[in-house]
């Protein structure tokens, strides 16, 4: 079965150029001047349209456990709600819990998502038990295919992980090619501001901003890179979400360290006056780093111009307003932490384009490309090219839309971006060739997201 998808404007990390492309079965076949091919089973008219390497989501968190409920996303829900939304891959988090084996958990997130999901997925581990096993296995994962480990300064007595523990995950990584992402805030500290607020009766969604100041993410941050550089690792910061933590990167890239971090769309366009809307309604915002003042989006805006961000994730791990955000009214500290994104990452960071924040191949680049290349997908996945997977969006840069809960599929029962008007949208979306999506319609199936097997980080000095 061969598509030609002819007549739009053919987007890379390098710019734009005019282009047809044709996709033969399950990868793309050749990439031409506009009118050269003519021959193909189905034509996708483009005309007007970007054609653009589908999205890399590489931090997702679907039917993640959290105190006893699970995020509202199945594999199969949150999956199919990111192919909407341009997203072709995703890279999930299986999550170690203290005292079980890093294989066995690895088992268990294949189990969830086998059979289940509509795109491509791969999967990073978090590891919260380090020990000489744990160690062992994290080579048996690299083996596997998943190459990347996530670690936590916060949190302490659930996934937190002291500095002696990071420093010998760490040397495993290095001796593997291996990158450790680090969950970089000060969890310590931020116990003790967060005791103190509520014996001082303060239960407000708001606190979870307050007791968690973007002074203890800077500290963390630099912290972290230290234990790299003494230990030689890649280390990659998630969810980077203030000025002192990207301060603190690029100074780190600065000196040739194999440091990188990504920042997410609630962090360039929602703040801290979202967790203080009045009564209950800031649990909705409630995720972890917390969200800052205004005056951080414009630093994390130039640290993706720079590429001292090289990434845009979106963290997504929704939980319902109804029954699970709930759980933490009259005390934040129990408010499950997670904001549900995934479907509207590539619609958001378009936002930034028409805003003249980012050019459209920086749009591409850290959406896609750079993902693919940071987690050894590239040139498989992350770029339009001849022999890579047909993992393709057509995006109507003109088009006008309005982010709400009530049309997305997000399985969550609220948006965080409720009524937010978005230039651009998605018209269709190819997954190894297969249209999964088009003009709002679902044409994709659970199961036909295939796990892949990724190898190391592609950047590193
Ligand atoms: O609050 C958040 N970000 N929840 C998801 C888990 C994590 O720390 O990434
Ligand atoms: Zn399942
Ligand atoms: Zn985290
Ligand atoms: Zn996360």
């Amino acid at each position: 079965m061969r598509t030609l998808i002819k007549g739009g404007t053919v987007l890379s990390s390098s710019g734009a150029v005019e282009a047809d492309v044709l996709v033969d079965g399950e990868t793309i076949a050749a990439v031409t001047t506009p009118g050269m091919l003519t021959e193909a089973d189905t034509v996708l008219d483009a005309t007007g349209r970007y054609v653009l390497p589908g999205g890399i989501d590489a931090h997702t968190h679907m039917e993640m456990p959290f105190g006893g409920t699970f995020s509202a996303d199945t594999f199969e829900t949150g999956t199919r709600a990111a192919a909407f939304g341009g997203t072709t891959t995703i890279i999930d988090f299986a999550v170690q819990a203290k005292g079980t084996s890093l294989l066995s958990t690895l088992d268990k997130w294949h189990e969830k998502a086998d059979g289940d999901c509509a795109i491509d997925y791969g999967f990073h581990m978090i590891v919260s038990d380090v020990n000489d096993a744990t160690l062992k296995e994290m080579e048996s994962c690299v083996d596997a295919g998943v190459s990347s480990f996530k670690m936590f300064m916060a949190y302490p007595g659930v996934f937190y992980s002291t500095d002696g523990e990071i420093l010998r995950a760490m040397r495993k990584a290095t001796e593997t090619g291996s990158t450790i992402m680090m969950h970089a805030e000060n969890g310590i500290a931020i116990d003790q501001l967060v005791a103190q607020a509520l014996a001082e009766g303060k239960g407000d969604p708001v606190q979870h901003g307050y007791t968690r100041p973007p002074e203890l993410e800077g500290e963390a941050t630099s912290r972290a890179i230290t234990l790299a550089k003494v230990t030689g690792a890649p280390l990659y910061i998630v969810h980077l979400s203030a000025a002192q933590a990207l301060a603190a990167v690029a100074g780190a890239r600065d000196e040739g360290q194999n440091v990188f971090a990504e920042t997410c769309p609630q962090y360039l366009y929602l703040s801290i006056e979202d967790l203080a809307k009045p009564g209950f309604e800031g649990a909705k915002y409630v995720a972890s780093p917390p969200l800052r003042e205004k005056s951080h989006q414009g630093d994390l805006w130039r640290g993706l111009r720079t590429n001292d961000l090289s990434v845009v994730s979106t963290d997504h791990c929704p939980f319902c307003f109804k029954d699970q955000k709930e759980l933490g009214r009259g005390d934040f500290s129990k408010i499950p932490n997670g904001m549900p994104g995934v479907e509207h990452r590539m619609d958001l960071l378009h936002q930034g384009v028409v805003a003249g924040e980012i050019s459209l191949a920086r749009w591409v680049e850290t959406c896609s490309t750079t993902p693919a290349r940071m987690f050894g997908l590239y040139p498989r996945k992350g770029v339009i090219a001849p022999g890579s997977d047909a993992d393709i969006v057509l995006y109507d840069p003109k088009a006008e839309q309005t982010i709400s809960a009530a049309t997305h599929h997000m399985a969550v029962d609220y948006s965080a971006y409720e009524g937010l008007r978005i230039t651009g949208a998605v018209t269709t979306v190819l997954s190894r060739g297969r249209v999964v999506v088009d003009r709002g319609e679902y044409h994709g199936s659970a199961g036909h997201g295939r796990f892949l097997s990724r190898d190391l980080c592609q950047y590193l000095n």
